[in-house]
């Protein structure tokens, strides 16, 4: 509606998944503006206030927390240094859309998780796998009629091809010589940073679907330039759990589930995100003997999660994207899962300390 008010987002960051998503969605979202931009790479920056018109463009991030007119940031960060953006932005009264994984340690979370408490301020993980119409249609069956889950097998294996593909279909993307990195290059250890890209999308999705990990025991492959984690899963529900992240396979992305339950089974098979498709889920109900799929027309999961973040903050709607606990428990699994691939010994999350 025209008068709706609409949650006013400064996005800091104006790196590629701004660029792949944030930009596009805080410009096309029915209740929130890209209200400001904020990058210190000043060639980049400009750039994307010239292609995306916000009102304001910072500089420096204190500015833009400043702006008594700004709602809520989005932090697309580097990982490592979403927890002190979110910090400084919920100290400075602002909501926070935080992209994943929201740490790179379980206590800076914990801490964040306390700030957060003590705001009054809504933070989301960026987990956007959450706003995908056919997971959302298999939670829906679990929720409502699958009765009890039996299984739950989940992976997750990146391509060879994904640039190719991810090329073809996302804005060229601009980078500049002026971005803030972090000290250390996310990418030299590419075991951990492929946990962090990765893992922490098949833990939370694995945990949308079949309710808290509770221990988890891994086995890590490392050959040909390929990873390959195995992850025997408990869930708190008695059901058994079996991960897969990859990265990555000699063929197309790779990624779904299977789920056995008492009322019905569930087939998932999930697209590279970029071609914002959502999952083809096919459900099995045992009372009727069919198998429906949702459609899922609107498949820009990046969009749909700013919208219900913003519904959360304007109309008070209940969170459905993943919260503090979440994004803490997805840390904690992947802490859990490097740990247990290299002492061969099962992992409780709730023991798992320190950094991935
Ligand atoms: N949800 C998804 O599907 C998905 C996909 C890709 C990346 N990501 C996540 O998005 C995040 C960002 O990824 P990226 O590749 O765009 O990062 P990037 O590091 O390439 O870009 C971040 C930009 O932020 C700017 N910046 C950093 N700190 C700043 C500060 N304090 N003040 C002003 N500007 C600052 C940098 O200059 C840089 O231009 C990562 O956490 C990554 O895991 C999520």
């Amino acid at each position: 509606m025209a008068d709706e008010r609409r949650l006013r987002v400064g996005v800091l960051g104006c790196g590629p998944i701004a660029q792949a998503a944030h930009f596009e969605s805080a410009s096309k979202a029915r209740n929130a503006e890209l209200y400001a931009i904020c990058d210190v790479a000043d060639d980049l920056r400009e750039r994307m206030a010239a292609t995306y018109a916000p009102q304001r463009s910072f500089r420096d991030y204190d500015e833009m927390l400043a702006d008594p007119e700004l709602d809520a940031v989005i932090v697309a960060t580097a990982d490592a240094f979403h927890v002190a953006a979110a910090t400084r932005a919920l100290e400075a009264g602002k909501h926070v859309l935080c992209e994943k994984p929201v740490g790179v340690a379980v206590e800076e979370v914990e801490a964040l998780k306390r700030t957060i408490a003590s705001s009054g301020r809504v933070l989301q993980v960026g987990h956007m796998k959450r706003f995908d119409a056919g997971i959302q249609s298999a939670r829906n069956f679990i929720a409502d009629e699958m009765g009890e889950m039996l299984a739950l097998k989940a992976w997750y294996c990146d391509s060879t091809h994904r640039y190719a593909m991810t090329d073809a279909v996302q804005p060229k993307i601009i980078r500049s010589k002026a971005a803030r990195r972090p000290a250390i290059d996310p990418k030299a250890d590419l075991e951990q940073y492929y946990m962090l890209a990765h893992g922490c999308h098949l833990l939370d999705v694995a945990r949308f679907l079949g309710g808290e990990i509770v221990e988890v025991e891994a086995r890590l492959s490392h050959r040909f330039g390929a990873w390959c984690w195995f992850v025997d899963v408990g869930f708190a529900s008695g059901a058994l759990g079996h991960l897969d992240l990859t990265v990555a396979v000699r063929m197309d992305w790779h990624e779904g589930f299977h789920i056995y339950g008492q009322n019905g089974s569930v087939l998932g098979k999930t697209y590279n995100p970029w071609y914002f498709k959502s999952s083809d889920v096919d459900i099995f109900h045992e009372a009727t003997g069919e198998t429906t799929r949702v459609l899922g027309a609107d498949g820009h999961f990046y969009r749909r999660q700013l919208e219900g973040f913003a519904a959360t903050i304007l109309d008070g709607a209940p969170m459905t994207g993943a919260d503090i606990d979440d994004g803490l428990a997805s840390v904690r699994g992947m802490v859990a899962v490097a740990r247990s691939a290299h002492s061969g010994k099962p992992v409780k999350l709730a023991d798992a300390t320190g950094a991935v």
